[in-house]
């Protein structure tokens, strides 16, 4: 190298080493954290009512493509969004002691005959210990009886929660699409 390309890259190495990090308006830098050593596993249990039928159903088809081909035996087109406001109950009866809300959408996400849906939801308590706290859950949502999903944060005393939730629908109605869904929750949180 010849000694002004030297210069010139210890002119740019000098450069950079005095010059202060300057942050913009839009953030305040960033620090180490400690993070808490330990951790809160938290269970929680209870059943979701999804109802489309009747009068006042708590999900409802918002949007789909009009150029949609419904295949037969396929409730869900492709494209097909609901969004939905169910209920969470203590047991499985509707009308046993509601303990929250599950709001949120989901969307039919497969081009194929298999069901495969976007569910993107915030469940709410709005009893007990956890009364305004609230887990979010967004994942891929098969066809199978029994499911995982994921828990990717949370409000309240579940902020920062990481988690899963198996689910088994123990009831649906395959004319009406109406379901109950029993959650079974872990969820680590601060
Ligand atoms: C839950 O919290 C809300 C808001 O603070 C309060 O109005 C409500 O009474 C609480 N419900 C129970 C069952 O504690
Ligand atoms: C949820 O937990 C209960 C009690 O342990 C168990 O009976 C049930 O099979 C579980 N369901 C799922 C979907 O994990
Ligand atoms: C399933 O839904 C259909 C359509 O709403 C209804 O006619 C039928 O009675 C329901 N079946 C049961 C077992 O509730």
């Amino acid at each position: 190298m010849e000694t002004n390309t030297i210069f010139a890259w210890l002119l740019v190495i000098i450069t950079t080493a005095i010059t202060p990090a300057v942050n913009g308006k839009y953030n305040s830098g960033s620090h180490i954290i400690n993070v808490p050593t330990t951790i809160k596993e938290t269970h929680l249990h209870f059943f979701m009512h999804d109802t489309l039928s009747g009068d006042n159903p708590s999900t409802i088809l918002v949007a789909k493509p009009s150029n949609t081909v419904v295949q037969a035996g396929n409730t869900l087109p492709f494209g097909a969004v609901y969004v939905f406001d169910d209920s969470l109950t203590e047991e499985l009866e509707v009308t046993s002691k509601v303990i929250g809300n599950a709001r949120g959408m989901y969307a039919s996400v497969s081009r194929g005959m298999d069901v495969s849906l976007l569910f993107s939801g915030d469940l709410e308590l709005t009893s007990g210990e956890f009364n305004g706290s609230s887990i979010t859950v967004v994942c891929r949502d098969g066809p199978t009886v029994v499911k995982e999903m994921a828990v990717v944060g949370g409000r309240g005393k579940f902020r920062m929660a990481k988690g899963f939730t198996w689910i088994n629908a123990v009831y649906v109605n395959a004319t009406s699409g109406d379901a109950i869904l029993e959650w079974n929750v872990t969820v680590f949180h601060q």
